[in-house]
């Protein structure tokens, strides 16, 4: 079994290697631990890199862990990967002792993006440099870079998603729907961004009285989910079902900002919905319970971010920079993956964040096999469900 996944994760670094231009596998760590890994590879990287995610509960973390373990050893440089359980004390405490290792580089995904201004000054001071990576840290000079992807249009396709879905026009008023959303973590720099491009999108049609809001919870706080909780986004949801659309009002469509909410709220509907038709539901991350719904048609739609090219672009960034450089937009001329240099979208309260934006992709029943599989970033199960590789 272990030698299988190891064979399939390079396969699938073999493949976004050539879907995003630039090998050996190492066990990732467990929840509170460190791998390390004395692997030198054959591209000549030297030096060590440290690489502090949020959590193992989040299911795509799990994968950003891998495929960077994977590049950056391939391309020779040691790693020490850290998972800190969503907790912001240990991941706190991870990155300071990944400071104290000596590490040369930092990237960090942070679960708090307000709660590393101290622990990454002293990094700072200590000459490391850090990269922002998918979340952007907030209040602190010592962030280089931001590799992510453009958060805010994964909130417009999810938008556009229903207003074509439900042929939405704004002329023609004669039809109402009633749509309910879903966000992230407040705490996540990027969960406004996802949920400001899905209602900026339908706010014309909200406006025109088309798409009404039976709770009446329009703001970003109000449909917040803390920590992304699957079980969090379940309860509210069971609530507004209760409170709103227990007389047979009819619910059109959940609008939820990623997979592990969506999944919550389709449990909700499943157990409490009165309604008879199947609503929207959106999603993002491709996780797999979640495309095993879209195959059953529970979920409608997720936004796929291929991370393994998200750990190629992170990769070809920290080497520019271990080399001395600043790079800038010709760096994205290495990627066969779209990749966009950004020096207008994400100012972290010190100023403006040089960042490299990757395109999400729109995935339904209809294209899981061309978008997930046909590409190597999945494999299809014996069971017709897809399987994540690496
Ligand atoms: C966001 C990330 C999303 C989603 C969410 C929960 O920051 O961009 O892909 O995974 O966190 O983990």
């Amino acid at each position: 079994m272990k030698k299988f996944l190891a064979l399939a994760l390079s396969l699938v670094m073999a493949l976004s290697l050539v879907a995003c231009g630039g090998s050996s596998t190492e066990e990732p760590a467990d929840e509170g631990e460190t791998a390390e890994s004395a692997e030198t590879g054959e591209t000549g990287g030297s030096g060590k890199i440290g690489i502090a995610m949020p959590t193992k509960s989040l299911e795509r973390w799990n994968r950003d862990g891998s495929y960077l373990q994977e590049q950056f050893e391939s391309a020779g440089y040691e790693v020490e990967l850290t998972y800190s359980d969503n907790d912001v004390t240990q991941q706190v405490n991870d990155i300071e002792n990944l400071i104290s290792d000596g590490v040369d580089l930092l990237i960090v995904a942070a679960i708090d993006g307000e709660s590393l201004t101290t622990v990454l000054d002293s990094a700072d001071e200590a000459g490391i440099p850090v990269i922002s990576y998918d979340r952007l840290i907030m209040n602190t000079k010592a962030i280089d870079y931001y590799v992510s992807f453009d958060n805010y249009t994964v909130g417009v396709l999810q938008g556009q998603y229903v207003i074509d879905t439900l042929g939405l026009d704004l002329n023609d008023t004669s039809k109402t729907y009633n749509i309910e959303f879903t966000a992230g973590d407040p705490a996540d720099n990027n969960a406004p961004f996802f949920f400001n491009g899905a209602f900026d999108t339908l706010k014309p049609y909200i406006d025109a009285g088309i798409l009404n809001i039976v709770s009446g919870q329009t703001a970003f706080e109000e449909v917040a989910t803390a920590t992304w909780d699957t079980a969090t986004a379940m309860n509210r949801m069971q609530n507004i079902l209760a409170s709103y659309y227990s007389d047979g009002t009819q619910l059109d469509v959940a609008l939820c900002s990623n997979d592990s909410t969506a999944l919550g709220v389709t449990q909700a509907i499943e157990s409490d919905y009165a309604g008879s038709n199947q609503p929207i539901i959106t999603g993002q991350d491709g996780d797999e319970a979640n495309l095993k719904n879209i195959v059953d048609g529970k979920q409608s739609m997720t936004v796929y971010k291929a991370v393994a090219n998200e750990a190629v672009v992170t990769l070809a960034l920290a080497q520019a920079i271990l080399n001395g450089e600043q790079p800038g937009e010709e760096l994205t001329s290495q990627f066969d993956c779209e990749c966009a240099y950004d020096t207008s979208s994400y100012d972290n309260n010190t100023g403006i964040i040089p960042s490299y934006l990757l395109t999400p992709t729109v995935v339904t029943a209809d294209n899981i096999q061309e978008e997930l599989v046909d590409t190597g970033y999945y494999t299809m199960g014996s069971d017709g469900y897809p399987v994540a590789v690496g």
